[in-house]
């Protein structure tokens, strides 16, 4: 690997659809991170008068966090190794992407392998302060709200059951993910009235 390339970690729609020129995926984690579906989406899986719900990480020691209950664990997702000279335009594109709400940060990456080892790297969150932030609700009105919602990149549903099969892809724990996918499926199952 070059000294030069750039590390991106993505823990949303980038570990399935990353959609941008890269060199590698590799497994991987950050720390003392928890993701969320606490972020609004008017511009890709909802409308600004029926937002979607995607996910957006949170510092472990957030406030919001204080009630959690699912044991700490690290936030997996997959991390690209972008070439140098295609940085600044992949950069531009993720920057476009995620114009509603997330910012940049510099971040630790765990990369799965033999050895594991840590780079470098950078993360796009969207903070408890940027105007698309819907905050903390339980995992059936995130679900209900997720149900119905459809936005310019597709279905809402479509992100949740993406991200949960990705993850169960790279055995990646991830109690709020599983637990929202649950309850999604349950009101699904409920819209679809039963059966037989
Ligand atoms: C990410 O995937 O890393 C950011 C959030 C998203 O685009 O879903």
């Amino acid at each position: 690997m070059s000294d030069a390339s750039l590390w991106i970690f993505g823990y949303g729609s980038l570990v399935w659809r990353p959609a941008f020129a890269h060199r590698r995926a590799v497994p991987a984690s950050i720390e003392g991170w928890a993701r969320r579906f606490w972020q609004g989406s008017t511009d890709h899986r909802g409308l600004p008068d029926r937002p979607g719900r995607v996910v957006t990480l949170l510092p472990r020691a957030h406030p919001m966090l204080s009630r959690c209950p699912h044991p700490p664990e690290p936030c997996w997702g997959t991390a690209y190794e972008v070439e140098a000279a295609a940085a600044d335009a992949v950069l531009a594109g993720l920057d476009h992407r995620e114009r509603g709400g997330y910012a940049r940060l510099e971040i630790e990456i765990r990369l799965t392998g033999h050895p594991p080892r840590t780079v470098p790297g950078l993360v796009y969150v969207a903070t408890p302060e940027n105007p698309e932030f819907l905050g903390p609700a339980s995992p059936e009105a995130i679900a209900r709200q997720i149900a119905t919602a459809r936005g310019p990149s597709g279905a809402n549903p479509e992100y949740v059951f993406e991200l949960a099969r990705s993850l169960r892809a790279m055995a990646a724990p991830d109690g709020h993910v599983f637990e929202v996918e649950a309850a999604l499926l349950r009101v699904l199952g409920e819209a679809d009235g039963p059966r037989g």
